[in-house]
């Protein structure tokens, strides 16, 4: 039986800086009141020139040099994605892929918003226990400031971009392999957050006038209760059905949207301050990226060791949810 080992981390962050003193020049807000309300002090942007997959192709490199895999041995590619470099074709992951030089992988997108990184994680596992593939780049990649409504206060001091990035190998070894994932959706909380332009969901006349705009909605206070509710709930089960208790897991690594969900979330957990790694002020809400760059900045900082268990967690538009325990299987121990 093979099992799926998280080998490696990679992330790339834009050097541009959004700070919260910026915003409060372009829309009615302050410093003091993003802080209060989501922990969040600023936020990357890339440049006007920069796409998606740009972001992802470095996040990917580092993930690949440090995972130990020979770029050709890699046999698919998966993004997480809801700011793609086209929105119906080609898939950002099948250009990330070439301009790697990964040959012919298997490369496609998936669109599951904050959560799409536990998303592909989850496929990766699938697909390596199956015995279909043995070397999966999976990429959370995000230029959130593309589609993100810099007149709309409730939004646009939210996001931010970057990508995130890992290679999940097989080995034989049970202990280094992926315990387990779960995910979830619940399609009738679809309009709390939308971006209601650019599919065959919106008339083509609003299209037209609209020209191109394709920005997030959110009803941010009704968003912020289900994610609460849903998160606790499902960190609860995977634990439960995996028979592991709280006090044992080393890392919780929660999607960075609001530092005030975090702590309820991490509260009703009894996580302990020392567990739950926060990136939410400096990099704001990168959605899929924004679970990969945390655990990056845990292995830059040599916060991250062999062996130790991480515990993730997100929840997104569609509205998707997920969670994952994961074991970090370095092929060289650090
Ligand atoms: N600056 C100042 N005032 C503001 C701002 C702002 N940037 N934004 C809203 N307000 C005002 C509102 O107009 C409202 O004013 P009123 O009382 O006069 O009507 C007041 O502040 C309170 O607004 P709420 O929306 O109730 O504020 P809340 O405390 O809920 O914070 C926030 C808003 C930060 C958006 C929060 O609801 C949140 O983080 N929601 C969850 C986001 C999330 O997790 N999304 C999921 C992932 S994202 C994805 O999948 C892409």
């Amino acid at each position: 039986m093979a099992y799926a080992a998280f080998r490696s981390i990679g992330a790339y962050v834009p050097n541009k800086i959004l700070t919260n003193e910026d915003l409060s020049k372009m829309v009615d807000t302050t410093d003091e009141w993003i802080t209060k309300r989501t922990g969040i002090k600023e936020r990357h942007i890339a440049a006007e020139d920069e796409t998606t997959s740009d972001l992802g192709v470095k996040a990917a490199k580092l993930a690949i040099e440090r995972s130990g895999v020979e770029a050709n041995e890699i046999d698919m590619v998966i993004c997480a994605t809801i700011s793609p470099d086209y929105f119906c074709m080609p898939s950002t992951a099948t250009i990330i892929s070439t301009k790697l030089g990964l040959g012919n992988a298997t490369a496609f997108d998936i669109s599951a918003a904050c959560t799409g990184f536990v998303y592909i994680l989850s496929i990766a596992k699938a697909f390596i226990e199956s015995g279909m593939k043995k070397n999966i780049l999976i990429i959370g990649a995000e230029k959130l400031s593309a589609i993100t409504d810099y007149t709309d206060r409730g939004t646009c001091i939210l996001f931010g971009d970057g990508a995130g990035a890992a290679v999940i190998s097989a080995t034989e070894n049970k202990e280094e392999g992926i315990i387990d994932v779960h995910t979830g959706a619940d399609g009738t909380y679809a309009d709390l957050l939308m971006t209601p332009n650019g599919g065959t969901g919106s008339p083509h006349d609003s299209l037209e006038q609209e020209a191109g705009a394709c920005y997030m909605q959110m009803k941010g206070n009704e968003t912020f209760k289900v994610a609460v509710r849903t998160l606790t709930k499902d960190v609860v089960e995977i634990l439960a059905d995996n028979n592991i208790q709280s006090d044992q897991i080393d890392h919780f690594i929660p999607h960075q949207a609001n530092y005030r969900i975090i702590k309820a979330v991490g509260d009703a957990l009894k996580m302990k301050e020392e567990q739950v790694v926060l990136t939410v002020a400096k990099y704001g809400n990168t959605s899929g990226a924004s679970i990969p760059m945390a655990i990056n900045d845990m292995y830059e900082q040599g916060k991250l060791k062999s062996g130790e268990l991480m515990l993730l967690d997100a929840f997104g538009g569609g509205l998707t949810w997920g969670s994952a325990l994961v074991p970090f299987s370095p092929l060289s121990k650090v």
